[in-house]
């Protein structure tokens, strides 16, 4: 008999049609939210699961599912995962990393530049029939080429972005726990810098770090404070690494000339103080998602599903722990 597994949010056909060549699959093309509840019910009796960062795989939720061996995020990101957890029940923990990082990092792009250039706001006033004729001095923006980039977290999507800063000539500078080996500090052309420095040039903030209860609110005001009010913050990272009203409230009084936002505090929901603004771009958590990166976000996690449970240690494992 195949193992049982759980697909947990939706996924393209193909990707479920590669899984039952292996499978028993319980899937959820309805796409409805599990949440915690759902999550016990439906992994009560499966040895596996692909899940979405959506997807709170607690301690409780592993606790009920007494058969399962493996939870396969297809994200990069895995705060949704009690890791821990995982670990003492002896069940693998994957997620997808590598192959969305030029895609997430076209997205830090499409943002930079929509706030630079204040595209949304300067959209809905001409879509609101409010364009009455060209003006010299109209709908002024920030130039980009010859900035200064600032990227705090140099991962593999940090330097993503770093790479493309060469094209607009920009000067960049990081801050990382851990400093780049010369040679990738080269490839970006970025400088290693303390946090406060970082803060203090950076014409655009980009921020590429995991969430975790360290870096919870590691931009709040007292940060805010530091950047120039001529600079630009955008966060492709995750909600509650930005401390969203005090960004509301710099963003208000003109103490931060503007934000590109991909994610948010309490996502779906979000502060509708943004929404007040006009100097905010906003984007529903869609980092990753071109057809192209999602397939091979899904295929990747259903690969280290395959692999877990036939055996085999999964390429993108989290937890080594749990795998001996
Ligand atoms: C990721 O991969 O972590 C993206 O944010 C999608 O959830």
């Amino acid at each position: 008999m195949k193992p049982r597994i759980l697909v947990a949010r939706e996924v393209f056909p193909e990707v479920i049609d590669r899984l039952q060549e292996h499978f028993e699959v319980d899937d959820n093309q309805a796409d409805l939210v599990l949440g915690g509840e759902g999550l016990k019910a439906r992994l009560a009796d499966k040895a596996g699961a692909l899940t979405a960062a959506t997807d709170p795989v607690t301690a409780e939720v592993i606790a009920a599912a007494p058969g399962l061996k493996a939870i396969c995020n297809f994200a990069v990101g895995y705060n949704n995962i009690d890791l821990a957890a995982c670990t003492r029940a002896g069940v693998v923990a994957t997620n997808t990393p590598g192959v969305l990082d030029d895609t997430t990092a076209d997205l830090a792009w499409a943002l930079l530049m929509a706030t630079a250039r204040r595209l949304p706001a300067a959209e809905r006033w001409l879509r609101n029939g409010e364009w009455k004729g060209w003006q010299f001095i109209q709908w002024l923006g920030s130039d980009i080429h010859h900035a200064t980039l600032g990227i705090l977290g140099m991962g593999r999507i940090g330097q993503a972005v770093a790479r493309r800063g060469a094209g607009f000539e920009m000067k960049v500078i990081y801050h990382n726990r851990t400093r780049l080996p010369a040679d990738k500090e080269a490839a970006c052309r970025a400088r290693w810098v303390d946090k406060d420095t970082l803060l203090r040039e950076a014409d655009f903030l980009v921020l590429v770090l995991p969430y975790s209860p360290a870096t919870h609110h590691i931009i709040g005001a007292a940060e805010l404070a530091l950047m120039k009010p001529t600079a630009h913050l955008i966060n492709i990272a995750r909600g509650g690494i930005v401390d969203d009203e005090a960004l509301i409230s710099a963003l208000r009084q003109r103490r931060l000339s503007g934000a590109g936002l991909d994610v948010f505090e309490g996502e779906p929901k979000f502060n509708p103080g943004f929404l007040e603004l006009d100097n905010v771009a906003l984007a529903p958590h869609i980092g990753s998602s071109s057809r192209a990166t999602r397939m091979a976000m899904a295929m990747t996690a259903a690969d280290n599903l395959i692999a877990a449970l036939s055996g085999q240690r999964p390429p993108n494992l989290l937890n080594p722990d749990a795998w001996r």
